[in-house]
């Protein structure tokens, strides 16, 4: 566990509380290791990413659930950059899958859409492209100062992150891959997109595959998102739609994410940061985090566990059991006691 900074230190101990109550429930045993990496540590202590930490975390860890990072008191977000973005990148979690599913037709600001129409999954490029840290400034704080920043792409990152993406509509049995770039201005690096998307395709010829460019995929998801199964798209974009699609469906409060490495150890977060505007109030959605819970668990392989705490998650919306966020008026602990009760109660269900 890694809380982090902000509301991600208020709803990560509540994501605990209920993954505890679904261990003990299904007799699962968990060990949670809590780290206290984030601004304060970085702001006492100088230190990010502990030396050693990558290693541990590979070696000694099944999973991490990370909460969020960003603190007012650190401008330069340096120590995001390396916890977090150093986390992505050395583990190799080259995968982060933003589902995008409306738990309860009353969430989406879409008018006549329901559950059948916002469901897709979003497969964000996690290692490369404008987030590298390529670049420098030149001439600093002067008239002539000049900021670039690269745009890195490789052959064999674009070429797993579309794969992965085939590979997923394949398993689960969905038909329709929408990859999405800027190819029309971005003449170099998509056109790589273009030409990896074009070739890996061939591959999976019961796949419907489509292209769009990203300004026109983020208007389609607003006009029709019922058009999408799966997307698949570049580190910048693709976190600018997952937002986008948290929002059709309810909310960042509501949306999990999950950094994959199918080979290694693999981070779930909810895909909301340290919202530092509500930090400290004790009214964060903890549902996202929960949500995130439930990848993690699904993706260890326990798949009925994971059934079971989005279960609770939709219970909570049908009764009206949130956050202000969504309209309701419980807090973070309250949500996540009532949460933690629901899974408790599963185990006279499931016996
Ligand atoms: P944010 O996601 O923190 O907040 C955006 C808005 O959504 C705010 O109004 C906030 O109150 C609301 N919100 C977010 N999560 C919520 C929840 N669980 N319940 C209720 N309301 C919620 O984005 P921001 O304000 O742009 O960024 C704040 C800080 O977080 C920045 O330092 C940013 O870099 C960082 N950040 C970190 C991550 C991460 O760690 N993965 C993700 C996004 C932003
Ligand atoms: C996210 C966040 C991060 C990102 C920030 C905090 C660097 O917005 O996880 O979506 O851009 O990846
Ligand atoms: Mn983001």
């Amino acid at each position: 566990m890694i809380p982090g900074d902000g509301i991600g230190r208020e709803v990560i101990p509540e994501a605990c509380k209920v993954l505890r109550a679904m261990a003990e429930a299904s007799r699962r045993k968990f060990d949670f290791v809590e780290f206290d990496w984030g601004a304060e540590k970085f702001l006492s202590e100088g230190v990010t990413l502990p030396a050693g930490a990558v290693e541990m975390l590979r070696n000694d860890f099944d999973a991490i659930l990370f909460g969020a990072l960003g603190d007012p008191r650190v401008p330069s977000n340096k120590h995001a950059a390396d916890i977090l973005l150093g986390l992505r990148f050395k583990l190799d979690l080259f995968v982060n899958a933003r589902p995008v599913e409306l738990l309860d037709p009353r969430l989406t600001p879409l008018r006549d859409r329901g559950e059948r129409d916002i469901r897709m999954m979003i497969f964000r490029e996690n290692t490369e492209g404008l987030y590298v840290g390529v670049g420098g400034i030149f001439k600093k704080g002067t008239p002539d100062e000049v900021a670039v920043q690269e745009d890195v792409n490789t052959r064999k990152g674009v070429e797993r992150i579309i794969r992965y993406a085939f590979d997923y509509a394949r398993r689960k049995g969905l038909k329709r891959v929408c990859m999405s770039d800027k190819s029309n201005a971005l003449t170099f690096a998509h056109d790589l997109w273009q030409r990896v998307f074009a070739e890996v395709r061939k591959e999976y010829a019961e796949i419907e595959w489509r292209h769009l460019y990203i300004d026109t995929l983020a208007m389609e998801m607003v006009r029709d998102p019922g058009q999408f199964d799966v997307i698949v798209t570049c580190n910048l974009f693709g976190d600018i739609v997952s937002d986008l699609g948290a929002q059709l469906a309810g909310g960042l409060g509501l949306a999990p994410s999950g950094n994959i490495n199918p080979e290694s150890t693999s981070l779930f977060e909810p895909v909301h940061g340290s919202a530092p505007n509500i930090a400290g109030k004790g009214i964060a959605n903890p549902l996202g985090a929960v949500l995130a819970s439930a990848m993690m668990v699904e993706h260890l392989g326990w798949t009925a566990n994971a059934e079971n705490l989005r279960q609770a998650v939709r219970a909570a919306l049908r009764e009206n059991r949130v956050t202000p966020d969504l309209g309701g008026n419980l807090s973070t602990r309250e949500l996540g006691d009532w949460l933690a009760d629901q899974v408790a109660g599963q185990r006279a269900a499931q016996a």
